[in-house]
């Protein structure tokens, strides 16, 4: 049976870091650098610049997967991104990053299906098993694998807001997924859901069962509310889900696969909390050296954490071939997904 690996990886951070102290003294934010490193592990975000989206960052960290596969974008048979960040509310991402790799072009265009994921922090789980579906099923050889995210446009980034806008930042990682042979790949990804609590973590800005969706003012412009605006979470109660999910993601992403948590080498968690994973690592008994974590520099990216601390490792050979790796995330919906894979 035709297996599906990880063949290239790639990311794009935007070059303006916005340390904590910046928040305080760039937007005037009443918090404090130590709040913010001791409840989280965060230091520093980046923010891209007004006029940068988030199929801009996803195009740069795809191109940087694609050649770190030697593929071109030719060579790609479906693209997936996975945000809550899209340019617009329809269509998705997937298409303008499809335009952005040139395979819509004149005579050499290539039209291959795009679409995308909106399964917040575990979005890049749920698009990687789609990729692996497609490749596993003989649909594709090479998918490309987004996580992006243009979090700074929709941060509430004034004292109000701080419980959530001190904890996102700007990124895109990309991975390309390819059929081969070989014994090696992703061996499983394991996803679930709970929408009783769809609205502890979430940013509405419409209602589409009012007419019209947004509140209309007389000169045709809508008015949003802050509290349909901006993101909302019941943070304490994310954090008490998210240990003993995840914990269970990882547990049965073992069990599928006749593992023990020590078969693991390298553990790519979601970045959303520092506090989270060394709750996790301290529960699993699993040293620090295997939990790889990047929150300090880049905040919470959402969709991209995971494709972004991969490709960190694979640059500087903390992953190498014939390492068996475990991912999991947790997130908004709430959703949440585990893999293994044997890099
Ligand atoms: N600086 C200073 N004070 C702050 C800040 C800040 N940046 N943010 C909040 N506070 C204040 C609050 O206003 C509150 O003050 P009050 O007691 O006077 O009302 C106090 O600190 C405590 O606030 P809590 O929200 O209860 O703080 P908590 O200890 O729970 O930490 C945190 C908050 C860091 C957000 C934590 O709950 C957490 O990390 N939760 C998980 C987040 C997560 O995993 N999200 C999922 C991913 S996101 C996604 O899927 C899109």
């Amino acid at each position: 049976m035709v297996q599906a690996y990880i063949s290239g990886t790639g990311f794009y951070v935007p070059p303006r870091v916005v340390t904590n102290d910046d928040l305080i003294r760039n937007y005037g934010v009443d918090t404090t650098s130590e709040w913010i490193v001791q409840r989280t592990g965060i230091e520093a975000r980046r923010f891209a610049d007004e006029g940068v989206g988030t199929s801009d960052m996803a195009a740069l960290a795809a191109r940087d997967a694609l050649a770190a596969a030697t593929l071109q974008p030719h060579d790609l048979d479906l693209i997936i991104v996975a945000t809550l960040s899209p340019e617009h509310a329809f269509p998705g991402s997937g298409v303008f990053l499809q335009q952005k790799l040139g395979l819509c072009d004149g005579d050499n265009a290539k039209f291959v299906p795009a679409l995308d994921v909106r399964n917040q922090c575990s979005g890049f789980l749920y698009a990687l098993s789609t990729a692996v579906a497609h490749v596993r099923a003989g649909m594709a050889k090479h998918v490309l694998v987004c996580g992006a995210e243009t979090h700074s446009a929709a941060l509430d980034l004034s004292t109000d807001g701080r419980t959530v806008s001190s904890l996102f930042g700007d990124g895109a990682g990309a991975v390309i997924v390819s059929a081969t042979d070989a014994d090696r790949g992703v061996r499983g990804v394991y996803l679930g859901a709970d929408g009783r609590f769809a609205e502890v973590l979430c940013q509405k800005i419409w209602d589409i069962r009012k007419r019209p969706f947004i509140p209309k003012n007389p000169d045709r412009s809508g008015t949003v509310a802050p509290e349909m605006l901006w993101a909302s979470m019941d943070g304490k109660l994310v954090f008490k889900h998210a240990v003993g999910t995840m914990l269970g993601a990882l547990m049965r992403a073992c069990g599928n696969n006749n593992i023990g948590i020590e078969d693991i080498d390298l553990f790519l968690f979601h970045q959303a909390n520092m506090r989270i994973n060394q709750f996790i690592a301290h529960q699993l008994h699993v040293p620090d050296e295997k939990i790889p974590h990047n929150i300090q520099r880049y905040g919470n990216t959402t969709a991209a954490t995971i494709p972004i601390l991969l490709a960190e490792c694979v640059r500087d050979g903390r992953l190498r071939p014939g390492m068996k790796v475990a991912m999991a995330a947790f997130g908004s919906g709430f959703t949440w997904g585990s893999a293994i894979i044997d890099w």
